[in-house]
């Protein structure tokens, strides 16, 4: 399985069968790579927020592409005129060529906002994805929750991947916490350095959880790619 790390919280996960993007925000990223060629099969949005939204529906227009979320995001893109297949947090669907279980996040989750009232898109999610042999967990934006301590209780996760911006999700400290629950293999920081208010070290963070724990950490550039 191959994952490639699109700046922020975005993802691409490819196996022979399938291709998925994770929170697609390319469109006034900063960090977005330069040079995007993404043609997911599916599209997992974790919540409304626009830095995840992203380019969602326009890519999932182009590409025919299905887009996977909580029932109210769903929802919102369909009125928008792509496929969608609406799930909710714990619920889990064999989709053939992977599998996906909605995970709880403490966050919020709106479209808009900024210059009128915001539509809600109902609770925000994180994503357990089994693909190619691999279980992939994308927290999505969240706060440390002890229930991150049932997943990796009942789940043997390959990689995580967890925000560590701060001010809009948990910082270095507490995403610490949050790997010696989750107990995985590895860990692929996202969710800082995109602008200045989430600025982190992820070489500090590197440091403190491969001395606390088992787990290795990968540090991805923008557009960079690894063999899980
Ligand atoms: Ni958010
Ligand atoms: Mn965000």
């Amino acid at each position: 399985m191959k994952l490639t790390f699109l700046g922020h919280s975005a993802f691409l996960l490819e196996s022979q069968d399938v291709t998925i993007a994770i929170d697609p925000f390319f469109s006034g990223n900063p960090a977005a790579p330069k040079d995007i060629n993404v043609k997911p099969d599916y599209i997992l949005v974790s919540h409304g927020h626009s830095d995840h939204v992203g380019d969602a529906v326009n890519i999932a227009k182009n590409f025919s592409s299905t887009i996977v979320s909580v029932f109210e995001l769903a929802n919102f893109c369909a009125r928008q005129g792509v496929s969608v297949h609406p799930m909710h947090l714990g619920g889990s669907y064999n989709f053939g060529s992977f599998e996906v279980k909605l995970t709880l996040a403490l966050h919020g989750s709106s479209f808009g906002g900024d210059q009128g009232p915001a539509e809600y898109l109902g609770n925000p999610c994180g994503f357990l994805i089994q693909i190619g042999g691999r279980l992939v967990y994308h927290a999505g934006d969240t706060g440390l929750f002890g229930d991150m301590r049932l997943i990796g209780d009942l789940n043997s996760v390959d990689v995580a991947l967890l925000p560590i911006g701060d001010n809009f999700t948990m910082g270095p400290v507490d995403a610490l916490e949050a790997v010696k629950m989750l107990n995985p293999r590895k860990v692929i920081p996202m969710h800082y350095n995109t602008w200045p208010l989430i600025h982190q070290d992820p070489t500090a963070f590197k440091k403190s959880v491969e001395q606390f724990t088992t787990a290795k950490v990968l540090i991805m550039e923008p557009g960079d790619s690894i063999e899980i």
